[in-house]
């Protein structure tokens, strides 16, 4: 992370931000064109004011004041209406442009491997797709084309200065430097400040994300007392983080002041002995004229320091999001192998596997499944079952062996293909915030209605969903919270079966149910398996029993394999386990 700097003269860096307005191009014509417009607009008016003063009110003119207000008033009326559609255009090419680049990362978010979400936080994510991206939007609204504009003013004011008095203009731009080396030092000591603030949104994101999902066990341990004094740390953090950065605007801001009151001092002191030595000269409106032009002067300067800043922050601000964008963390898909239809044989052969690094959690794994058979894979946490079924459908790449589908290298499919191809039902049920039939369809429009009532009466949950209120249209709340486990699995069977895959893979639940759902997951289980190759990861004795082969893992190596009861008159691993976990049931067998 401190490799981000976000230094707002990247230029590489700005350029790719500016990639993203290319389709707003008439947008951001019209916001540089306003900009010039409001830089070359601002001057006119004291120059209106020294005039009026000069010509007609120290004159005793009255109608020529008369007029010069109305025209004064026609050009504040324009100035107005040039400002209200600057903030608009910028503000329409900041949102549309930062729209367009957060559809960006999160389309590229979800095609990284899982891998990566193994070792990133997901309250870093949703920082970098939410506040993280806003502050980009900055750079549009508040930050560069405002920059460019008060930069413009800025010259055009000094230029009609000068040509109103130069000598005039260099004695009040004497502090000039002065303000220069100010803004500097603030401009360096602010950025830090900002870099700070945004790691402690995404600390701050991330501690949220984690004990919200995580409240239930929060409260049964009565945990909140610690838990909210590590978030008080955690908070101060940020508030000191924020405050450091006002410090520093609370000490810029009366120092520009001082310098300021210098310029205007210097005005009056010069332009009084002027006015008193050569009187045709320099004339009282020139000395108001200038009055106007330091206050003007100083405004965009004041302020750049702060667009600047802003500008900076949005430089972070892309630096992140750009970087979770060049994650190029992704499963490599080079395969197009595609075939009408997949037969189902699998065949493992000295498969070695880790997560990380050569700290193999698989290793040498040799077995094959028949087209149609059912394998159940028993073993102890922590055996590697999971996994075994993770690197099927490739979420995890092995390190050395082949897995073959069919005779054909896994990593020779298409890959969204194979995975279409293997329906996989995971140990922990997810549901979206969404209705059950979309949670079933996964929103794919391929799907009738049809097809999941007809799913869902075979795997037995048809009767329980219709009892809910609203049916299929129910709305499952986050991660399925308002259905019971057993339910949520049940739905979770649906899902596969209505994909209709080739293949199964099933990681049993080891949660406990009713014995009424117990029976419903039990028949539904037996139906999913049915007609298609299985591998199931089996907690339950009547799966196991089922199987046509039953492979015993121990940390990561097949200890034993066969059917139940060859396996029992092994009396070896899988008789300890058997007896171990279903004594009571073996009894009544
Ligand atoms: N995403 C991961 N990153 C790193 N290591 C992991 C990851 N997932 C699992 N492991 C490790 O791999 C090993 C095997 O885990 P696996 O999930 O395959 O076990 P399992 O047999 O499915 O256990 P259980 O019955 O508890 O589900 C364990 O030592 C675990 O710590
Ligand atoms: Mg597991």
């Amino acid at each position: 992370m401190s490799k981000i700097t976000g230094d707002a003269f990247n230029v590489g860096l700005l350029k790719r931000v500016f990639q993203y307005v290319k389709p707003y191009r008439r947008i951001f014509i019209w916001s540089v064109v306003l900009t010039i417009l409001l830089a070359l607009v601002a001057p006119v008016r004291p120059f209106l004011i020294k005039y009026t003063l000069d010509h007609y009110i120290l004159k005793g003119q009255y109608n020529g004041l008369l007029m010069m207000t109305v025209v004064m008033l026609l050009l504040l009326v324009l100035q107005s209406a040039i400002q209200y559609s600057h903030t608009l255009y910028t503000n329409i090419l900041g949102q549309s442009a930062i729209r367009d680049l957060r559809i960006n990362v999160f389309n590229h978010i979800t095609t990284l491997r899982l891998k990566y979400f193994d070792k990133t936080p997901i309250g870093q994510l949703i920082t970098r797709t939410v506040s993280d991206l806003e502050t980009i939007s900055d750079i549009f609204s508040e930050g560069l084309i405002v920059i460019i504009g008060d930069i413009l003013q800025v010259i055009a004011i000094i230029c009609v200065m000068f040509y109103a008095d130069w000598s005039l203009t260099l004695m009040v731009l004497l502090p000039m430097p002065l303000l220069i080396i100010a803004t500097s030092i603030f401009q360096r000591s602010i950025k830090s400040a900002f870099q700070e603030i945004r790691t402690e949104v995404s600390n701050l994101n991330t501690y949220l994300q984690e004990h919200i999902t995580g409240i239930s066990i929060i409260q049964y341990f009565a945990r909140e007392e610690q838990e909210y004094r590590k978030f008080k740390k955690i908070n101060k953090r940020y508030r000191d983080a924020n405050i450091r950065s006002n410090w520093y605007y609370s000490i810029f801001f009366p120092v520009v002041e001082i310098i300021s009151a210098m310029c205007l001092g210097l005005l009056v002191w010069y332009g009084a002995k002027s006015i008193l030595s050569k009187p045709l000269d320099v004339t009282p409106g020139t000395i108001a004229e200038f009055i106007l032009y330091i206050g003007m002067l100083f405004k965009p300067i004041r302020e750049l320091a702060d667009k600047f800043n802003t500008l900076q922050m949005g430089m972070v601000g892309a630096e992140r999001v750009f970087k979770v964008l060049d994650t190029d963390e992704k499963t490599v898909n080079n395969g197009t192998y595609a075939p009408a239809k997949i037969e189902g044989n699998i065949e493992f052969s000295h498969v070695w596997f880790a997560y990380n690094d050569d700290k193999y959690v698989l290793k040498n794994l040799n077995f094959t499944v028949k087209a149609g058979q059912t394998v159940a894979m028993v073993g102890a946490t922590g055996a590697g079952k999971s996994s075994t079924i993770n690197i099927l459908n490739r979420f995890y790449d092995i390190q050395k062996g082949d897995i073959k589908v069919d005779g054909v290298n896994i990593e020779a499919y298409e890959l969204g293909y194979l995975r279409k191809s293997i329906g996989t039902v995971l140990q922990d049920v997810f549901l979206f915030s969404d209705t059950i039939f979309n949670n079933i369809t996964l929103n794919n429009p391929d799907i009738t209605m049809d097809e999941v009532v007809e799913a869902a009466e075979k795997v037995g949950a048809h009767d329980f969903i219709e009892r809910l209120p609203g049916g299929y249209q129910y709305n499952v709340m986050e991660r399925g919270a308002t259905l019971s486990a057993g339910q949520a699995q049940l739905i979770s069977f649906i899902r596969a079966l209505v994909y209709n895959p080739s293949i199964l893979v099933l990681d049993e639940a080891t949660s406990s149910v009713d014995t009424e759902t117990e029976m419903l997951i039990q028949s539904a289980i037996d139906k999913l398996m049915h007609g298609r190759t299985s591998i199931v990861i089996a907690h339950r004795l009547s799966t196991i029993q089922k199987a046509d082969q039953i492979i015993v893992l121990d940390k990561g190596e097949i200890m034993e394999r066969g059917s139940h009861q060859e396996l029992l008159k092994l009396d070896g691993y899988y008789k300890r386990l058997y007896d171990l976990q279903f004594h009571s049931e073996g009894i009544a067998k």
